[in-house]
């Protein structure tokens, strides 16, 4: 079935309530067996993700890269990197989504490319002076020789967010910027070749059947001509003329094709400025995730969340993980529940059992408030951050930035196990003799799909449970909620009509409002009680 159709059949546009399933294409599903995930094995699985009842599939880079940053470093966005596969693999893997009413989301990255793109490869051969470098960031060093970084901005990834180069003639030269890895050159948008580019990649993709574009690190696009903080390149308020322009590319589409923007700010109401009307249709809303488990600041966020959305007129969304981010198994069972860059840690003190049980309230939770949910592979297996990868395989430059104080986002990463009781669980086919890329936990034994098909109190089958249900009712998905009282620590909302949903977050069981029926529960309701740290679903009308 074409987009198109599927469309006719809806009242409401798709993406306003949709449950959207991010793929780590690296780590996903190995079809030809070197021990890394691919499109061909991302095709085997897509009835998986069928029948597990998502909407839609975003595909974190699958493009050419040198993947100093696992594929945010691209080579060539217009082409699909050899590990993965070809563009031809990526056509039918668009199409075969289709044929199974999933929709396909790609990752664009406009803010930088790879230090092997031929537009950087041309600055770096042109030199100084040259309209290949204004492309980019190019600019003198500081102090008598130069070799000084042109300001004291530090990457995101942590060290300099400038590197020296040596011009064609073996002199050490000017430096550019790059806000992430030195391998990640910015773009400058002051330029219009950079605009043309960009327009053209997103005609590129959609003129291939893509339903959506996920916008990497949206905000930090325009910058002042010379950054030297995060204030210079965070938010400015030129970033906005690009979204407008893209959406108009994407309203030339006739059905709906969706603009996604990976946009990190903590004030709500400069967030939901890249939602207004003719901008972004939605972003990220990363004040979730970094919520911690605790009911009023929950209820805080929610609020927070749908106040800043209503006058844009765009749907909240919600994530509880990302390939960024500790896997929230893990957050839920630590002391600290919140989630922040600056304080990421592996090893301290962690109660997985707790960490579960409160990861399946989240999931009832999530799926149940307005507009869209983002849900990421791995989470619906409960798969916690793997913590133990050896220093030597660890891959993230945010590890190696910052010397290893940052644990970096490997373990989030982790391969997905599909079945069989032995690594790779099934990731790979049965006779491959490579390793995966990252090591799995022996212990993911019991967390792969075979074990979990058909075991009632499974993550898998409450995620496949609750997206059923949320397809089929009414008052899920895009609309309002109403709170109601369910006592202290706990969440409790309806929607219209007859849903209600509880979550308590107290440290003891609280008796459940009325209700005609328990729809699902994230745990036990003997009694009409819910024990602390879990959710249920109610039909209440
Ligand atoms: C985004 C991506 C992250 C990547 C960074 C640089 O934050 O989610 O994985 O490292 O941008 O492209
Ligand atoms: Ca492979």
């Amino acid at each position: 079935m074409a987009t198109a159709d599927i469309q006719a059949t809806e009242t409401v546009p798709w993406w306003r309530g949709a449950a959207i399933y991010q793929v780590y294409p690296r780590s996903f599903a190995d079809g030809n067996g070197d021990g890394i995930g691919d499109l061909a094995g991302i095709r085997q699985r897509l009835p998986y993700l069928a029948e597990l009842g998502v909407d839609a599939v975003w595909m974190s880079p699958w493009y050419p890269s040198p993947m100093a940053d696992a594929g945010y470093d691209i080579a060539d966005f217009r082409d699909i990197d050899p590990v993965f596969g070809t563009l031809a693999e990526a056509e039918l893997l668009i199409k075969e989504a289709h044929d199974l009413n999933i929709r396909i989301i790609v990752d664009v990255v406009p803010n930088h490319c790879s230090d092997a793109h031929p537009w950087f490869v041309e600055a770096l051969a042109a030199g100084p002076g040259s309209p290949q470098r204004q492309r980019f960031w190019f600019r003198a060093g500081r102090g008598p020789t130069g070799d000084t970084p042109p300001t004291d901005l530090q990457s995101i990834f942590g060290g300099p967010a400038w590197t020296r180069v040596t011009e064609p003639d073996g002199s050490p030269g000017e430096w550019y910027l790059h806000l992430f890895a030195p391998q990640q050159p910015d773009f400058n948008w002051e330029h219009r070749a950079v605009w043309a580019e960009f327009d053209d990649i997103l005609r590129f993709w959609f003129d291939r059947g893509v339903d959506g574009i996920r916008i990497d690190s949206a905000a930090v696009l325009i910058k002042e001509p010379l950054p030297r903080d995060e204030a210079s390149y965070t938010d400015r308020d030129e970033v906005h003329q690009v979204y407008r322009a893209w959406r108009r590319i994407s309203d030339s589409y006739p059905d709906e094709r969706i603009l996604i923007g990976e946009v990190w700010l903590p004030d709500p109401a400069r967030f939901a400025r890249y939602l207004r009307p003719d901008e972004l249709h939605t972003a990220f809303n990363f004040a979730f995730l970094n919520c911690p488990w605790d009911a009023a600041e929950m209820r805080r966020c929610v609020d927070e969340t749908i106040f800043a959305h209503a006058p844009v007129g765009a749907p909240p969304t919600w994530v509880l993980s990302n390939h960024d981010v500790t896997r929230h198994v893990t957050r839920y069972g630590r002391q600290n529940t919140s989630f922040s860059f600056e304080t990421r840690v592996e090893g301290v003190p962690l109660d997985l059992a707790l960490g579960e049980r409160r990861a399946r309230a989240a999931i009832l939770l999530t799926l149940a408030l307005p507009g869209a949910a983002y849900l990421y592979q791995g989470e619906e297996l409960g798969l916690a951050e793997v913590e133990d990868i050896p220093l030597d395989r660890r891959t993230d430059p945010m590890f190696s930035r910052s010397g290893g104080s940052n644990p970096g986002r490997d373990g989030c990463r982790v391969p997905l196990p599909w079945s069989g009781t032995r690594q790779p669980f099934g990731f790979s086919p049965d006779d491959a003799e490579t390793r995966s890329w990252l090591p799995q936990p022996a212990a993911w034994a019991s967390r792969t799909v075979q074990a979990q098909t058909g075991d009632p109190g499974s993550m898998l089958e409450l995620y496949r449970a609750a997206l059923r249900i949320r397809r089929a009712e009414s008052a899920l998905g895009d609309g309002a909620i109403r709170w109601i009282d369910a006592g202290e620590g706990t969440l409790a909302f309806t929607r219209d009509p007859g849903f209600t949903c509880v979550v308590n977050l107290s440290s003891g069981a609280v008796a459940l409002p009325e209700h005609m029926k328990i729809l699902l529960a994230s745990g036990s309701t003997a009694n009409r009680l819910l024990p602390k740290d879990s959710a249920a679903w109610l039909r209440t009308r």
